[in-house]
């Protein structure tokens, strides 16, 4: 289609949308104050990561745990997956993580963190640990590699009951697993290594949940069953210059990966999956950072475009978001999730 019928497409859509709603943005935004509640996996979430906080000295779970602007907390990363004595290679922050090189005789036991990870649970959020990161080896050679993966994983940091797993948090159990695999990645067999997850999850209670991370760009290709396992995705709308937060072609995409995602036959039922805007909540210099108030207003666009499917926003990275200050002070978070509460 020539540039300008679709100019004039755009343009007449837009009319009708602005007519058929004339006040489309709040005006007012909701500030969430302090106080308890309760994660709500088919509301609008609030979800950050954690663990590679670059404007912050001493980036601390804690702080996110008692920020009730937050839902969910993904801690990165787990690096590898089948090491020896079946050790995933991982490091969430300077506080827990394996050394460079993983032995059978490698323990590692983070205390601290597992005490914050029960905190989180008990303010009413949930925390998943995301696989891959900018650098990963999660290559899965087979069919019965991916099952043994997720046994490892549920073993690992899950409920799993194998008494010889080297829990680093003891008898701590997270919520779930996030899949973010950056440029590179070979993703085959991963559409099992969630299946296989998901059952696991389905055998104890309370619920878990998977989520997804592709960069908006497509092009580290997820297997079709790794998005019909997810409950959460939040493609990454940033350091992808044509389609990040801000570009000309963020409406696309957004609208795209909707009705990708849409088409989804989900294992999980017609509910999932949940389809977020993933953002950045600091400038790094790539591309895709708004300030927050700019930031609120394209959420809002991706929002429409997502209809019923819409579960909210991530965001890299939390500790980060916490130092983005909007012109009346309030942070990247706060704003952010004012905006999630709001009605468009
Ligand atoms: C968000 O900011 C508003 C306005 O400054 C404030 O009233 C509210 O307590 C903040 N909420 C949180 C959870 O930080
Ligand atoms: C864990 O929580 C304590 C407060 O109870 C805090 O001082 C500490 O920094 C937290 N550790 C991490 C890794 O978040
Ligand atoms: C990747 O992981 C596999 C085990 O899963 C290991 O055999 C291989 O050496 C690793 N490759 C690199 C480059 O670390
Ligand atoms: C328990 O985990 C160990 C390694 O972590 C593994 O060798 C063993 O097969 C597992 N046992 C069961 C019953 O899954
Ligand atoms: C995206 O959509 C919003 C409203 O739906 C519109 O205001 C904005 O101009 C669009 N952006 C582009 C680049 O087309
Ligand atoms: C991503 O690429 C795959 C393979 O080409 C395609 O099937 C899928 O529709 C694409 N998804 C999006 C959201 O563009
Ligand atoms: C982010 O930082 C770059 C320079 O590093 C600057 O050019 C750009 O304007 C900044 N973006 C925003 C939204 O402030
Ligand atoms: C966000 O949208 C509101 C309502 O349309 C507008 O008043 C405000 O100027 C916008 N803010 C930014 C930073 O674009």
């Amino acid at each position: 289609m020539p540039l300008n019928t679709l100019r004039l497409l755009c343009a007449l859509a837009l009319t009708s949308w602005a007519s058929a709603s004339p006040a489309a943005l709040p005006r007012q935004l909701t500030y969430r104050d302090s106080g308890n509640y309760q994660f709500n996996p088919t509301s609008r979430n609030l979800a950050v990561y954690y663990g590679k906080a670059q404007n912050t000295d001493s980036p601390s779970l804690y702080d996110l745990c008692t920020n009730s602007n937050v839902d969910m907390i993904v801690m990165g990363f787990v690096r590898q997956l089948n090491g020896p004595t079946a050790l995933p290679s991982f490091g969430f922050t300077r506080y827990c993580k394996t050394p460079a090189t993983v032995t059978d005789k490698t323990r590692v036991s983070c205390p601290d963190m597992a005490a914050n990870i029960t905190f989180c649970q008990n303010m009413g959020k949930k925390v998943l640990i995301s696989l891959g990161g900018s650098v990963s080896n999660l290559t899965l050679d087979s069919v019965s590699d991916a099952h043994e993966a997720a046994s490892i994983l549920w073993n690992v940091f899950g409920a799993g009951a194998n008494s010889t797993a080297l829990r680093p948090f003891g008898n701590v159990a997270i919520d779930g697993f996030d899949f973010d695999f950056e440029s590179g990645a070979d993703t085959t067999h991963m559409d099992t290594l969630a299946s296989s997850l998901q059952s696991y999850f389905r055998s104890s209670s309370p619920e878990r949940y998977i989520s997804a991370a592709p960069l908006c760009a497509n092009n580290t290709i997820l297997p079709y069953g790794l998005y019909a396992n997810a409950n959460f995705v939040w493609p990454r709308f940033y350091n992808a210059k044509a389609c990040c937060f801000g570009s000309k072609g963020f409406n696309k995409s957004v609208s795209t990966w909707y009705n990708y995602l849409n088409s989804i036959n989900s294992d999980l039922g017609p509910t999932y999956p949940r389809v977020y805007l993933g953002g950045l909540s600091f400038n790094n210099s790539n591309s895709g950072f708004m300030e927050p108030d700019a930031f609120v207003n394209a959420t809002f666009t991706g929002r429409r475009l997502v209809q019923s499917k819409f579960g909210g926003v991530s965001l890299w990275e939390g500790t980060d978001g916490l130092v983005t200050k909007n012109a009346q002070g309030r942070d990247f978070l706060n704003v952010t999730k004012a905006g999630l509460l709001g009605d468009i």
